[in-house]
């Protein structure tokens, strides 16, 4: 099909306010679907953007992404111009059928069959050896290639209706928090991207577990929304890079964690983590709080349901009970966003055990801090009040 065809096909395909709109606002269209049966007509819109050079934000079950063409060098190019990503940062390549992982990368590891049929769809990316059908753009110029199948009906009808992989980084301007919302999508890109399929909040909240399948034994390099401890089930050995839970900046390797030497995850304001036994962190909470405060700062205390009523912030916000470590990881990136929209000068951000979601949610924490860690030790007292 000519490219003049491929265009009208498209514009016929779009009611006629969404045309004027599109041609008149230079707005992004909101193209709003059903998360469980998503409505083909849509689909096929946003599909259309992304089959001619497009940008088009979509859900996944993680966060929302960013999706262009993988094979289509320009509309790569735009994606990175779009979301001011440096292109030293490749993105995740994201597939609805396995066929296309034996496209994409070789040399693909007998361990990796296992945890495909394991955890896909879902959130986890693998990091694979990279096919010469990859552009070099795509890749970050690497020899290597992170490929993902999202468990999210629309991404999944979305990649299907392309007819192609869609290289997808999350829907934030570079350095911003994640997306897990439509809204958010639009607060960073609107005006920037073709579309957004708005489908409601994403269900996990935190991005994908990325794990290096070229080296022995395989190596999470980014903690996600997979565990550590549901990968050690089915991997008989698996790594944590040292980045995953450091608690100081480690020197880079570029070629294994192309993305961390970049700022990631932060809200506009300052962050603080307070680590430790609870009592000993709300008390360092409180005592920090008291300080910015006297400093003239608007202070912000990110905690639970159990700690919520024991700060004294102006600002106080509960990212769900501590016991659900999953609603936390749901609620992070919402949150963050939430204490800039309020204007809060700084967050103290109470630490959470690295275990299960946990792993990943502290290292937004830590990262987000640009590793400001205060590790709370007992005074002896005990003395943490709640506040009325
Ligand atoms: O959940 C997710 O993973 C979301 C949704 C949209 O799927 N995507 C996402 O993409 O978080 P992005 O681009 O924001 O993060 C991709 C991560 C970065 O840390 C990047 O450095 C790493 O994957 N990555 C990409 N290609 C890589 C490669 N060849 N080797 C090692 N790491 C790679
Ligand atoms: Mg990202």
């Amino acid at each position: 099909m000519s490219i003049l065809s491929n265009f009208l096909s498209f514009w016929r395909s779009l009611n006629p306010k969404a045309q004027l709109y599109h041609l008149l606002m230079k707005k992004t269209l909101v193209l709003k679907v059903d998360s469980n049966k998503p409505e083909i007509g849509k689909i096929r819109v946003a599909a259309r953007f992304i089959h001619n050079g497009g940008l088009v934000a979509f859900p996944t079950e993680t966060v929302y992404g960013l999706g262009a063409d993988a094979l289509n060098v320009a509309a790569v190019l735009r994606l990175f111009e779009a979301k001011k990503r440096p292109l030293d940062n490749p993105p995740i390549v994201h597939i609805c059928d396995l066929k296309d992982v034996y496209r994409l990368a070789r040399e693909i590891p007998s361990t990796a069959g296992e945890v495909m049929r394991r955890f896909w769809p879902g959130p986890l990316t693998l990091i694979f050896k990279r096919s010469n059908v990859v552009p070099e753009v795509t890749v970050a110029d690497l020899d290597t290639i992170a490929v993902r199948m999202p468990m999210h009906k629309v991404a999944l009808a979305l990649i299907r209706e392309s007819g192609c992989p869609i290289s997808a980084p999350s829907a934030n301007l570079s350095g911003r928090p994640s997306p897990t919302s439509a809204n958010h999508v639009l607060e960073d890109l609107d005006g920037r991207i073709d579309a957004v399929l708005d489908a409601g909040p994403s269900t996990v909240g935190v991005e994908s577990t990325v794990l290096d399948l070229t080296t022995a034994p395989p190596q999470i390099l980014r903690p996600g929304g997979t565990t550590f401890e549901s990968l050690k089930k089915v991997l008989s050995t698996v790594e944590l890079n040292p980045v995953v839970t450091a608690e100081e900046a480690l020197p880079v390797d570029k070629a294994r964690s192309p993305g961390l030497k970049h700022k990631h995850y932060a809200p506009n304001a300052e962050v603080v983590v307070v680590e430790g036994e609870l009592l000993a962190v709300i008390d360092k909470t409180n005592e920090l709080s008291a300080f910015y405060m006297g400093k003239g700062s608007k202070v912000g205390v990110l905690c639970t349901d159990e700690t919520v009523g024991y700060y004294r912030a102006e600002v106080v916000k509960s990212l769900g009970s501590g016991r659900d470590l999953g609603t936390i990881a749901k609620n992070l990136f919402g949150a963050f966003r939430d204490f800039d929209s309020k204007k809060v000068d700084i967050i103290i951000a109470e630490g959470m055990p690295l275990e299960g979601l946990g792993l990943a949610v502290m290292n937004r924490l830590r990262k987000a801090s640009g590793y400001r860690i205060v590790k709370a030790k007992k005074n002896g007292k005990g003395n943490a009040t709640r506040s009325k």
